[in-house]
């Protein structure tokens, strides 16, 4: 394929909300981000392992695929990126045609389906999907116990404070001044449009985003460098005291 046929096909697939290269041609230079998410990837690169040979990656919200394609490139045995946009990942199949990429595999499910998949990763990218979701504790819950299998790499958008309060084990009842704290964990519930889109619901602060990959049995290995967490599978906290997920997608019981 030419450069005048990958424009016209990277036109018609449009818009692009990742501004990848296909061969010299940019599918979204005009990106109110600036070069995205190259320019971003610059910044917290450092926290992906450079090494994945022979690793299983799992690419939640993959998009037109750029973080599935740069694990695949960092040696990733296998990348499966998912999303639930059909437009977006009629881009990625285009991309990985244009960029000649093999060993990544793009299908459509959202991140409430994880446990579909059967199978878990030894990487899992999060990057960029929280916020949009209605559900997000959730997210982060069917993650961990159905397909993270040990590295997590993971992003929200924050507002917010830089510092992060750490709360304590426990609270009297008619405890106030900690949750009145700017560093307090929280999020704020976007009623109608945020950044002029409907989609974005749950903005956090630094210290609600932590306080909930803790929840759900997410460590922070390393970060936050520019939002982005590498963090690794831990226990679950109260994980003894009954389902931690509220619709769990365990396997039926057999019947007794
Ligand atoms: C802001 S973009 C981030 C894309 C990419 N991960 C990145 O960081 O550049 C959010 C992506 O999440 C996808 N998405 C939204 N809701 C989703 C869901 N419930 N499950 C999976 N993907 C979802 C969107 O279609 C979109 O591709």
């Amino acid at each position: 394929m030419n450069a005048a046929q990958i424009a016209e096909k990277a036109e018609g697939l449009g818009p692009w909300f990742q501004n990848l290269d296909l061969c010299g041609v940019r599918t979204a230079p005009s990106h109110f981000l600036g070069d995205y998410p190259a320019d971003k990837f610059s910044r917290f690169s450092h926290l992906v392992p450079a090494d994945l040979t022979g690793k299983t990656v799992l690419d939640i919200g993959c998009n037109a695929g750029f973080y599935s394609f740069e694990m695949r490139r960092r040696g990733a045995a296998r990348v499966l990126g998912i999303d639930t946009d059909a437009r977006y990942l009629a881009q990625a199949r285009f991309a990985a045609e244009v960029l000649d990429v093999d060993g990544v595999e793009f299908r459509q499910m959202g991140v409430y389906d994880v446990a579909a998949l059967g199978e878990r990763f030894d990487l899992v990218v999060f990057m960029g999907v929280l916020y949009h979701l209605r559900h997000p504790l959730l997210a982060l819950d069917l993650i961990r116990e159905h397909v993270a299998g040990d590295l997590m790499l993971f992003q929200t958008l924050t507002r917010g404070p830089d510092s992060a309060a750490i709360p304590a084990e426990d609270y009297d009842f008619s405890e106030d001044v900690h949750f009145q704290q700017p560093d307090w964990p929280r999020m704020a519930f976007i009623e109608h449009k945020w950044a002029h889109d409907w989609t974005n619901w749950w903005v956090p602060n630094r210290a609600g985003v932590e306080a909930m990959l803790r929840a759900s049995g997410f460590a922070v290995e390393a970060g936050p460098a520019d939002e982005v967490y590498l963090c690794r599978t831990a226990p679950v906290p109260f994980a003894n005291y009954g389902p931690h997920v509220v619709y769990p997608a365990r396997p039926e019981e057999p019947a007794r």
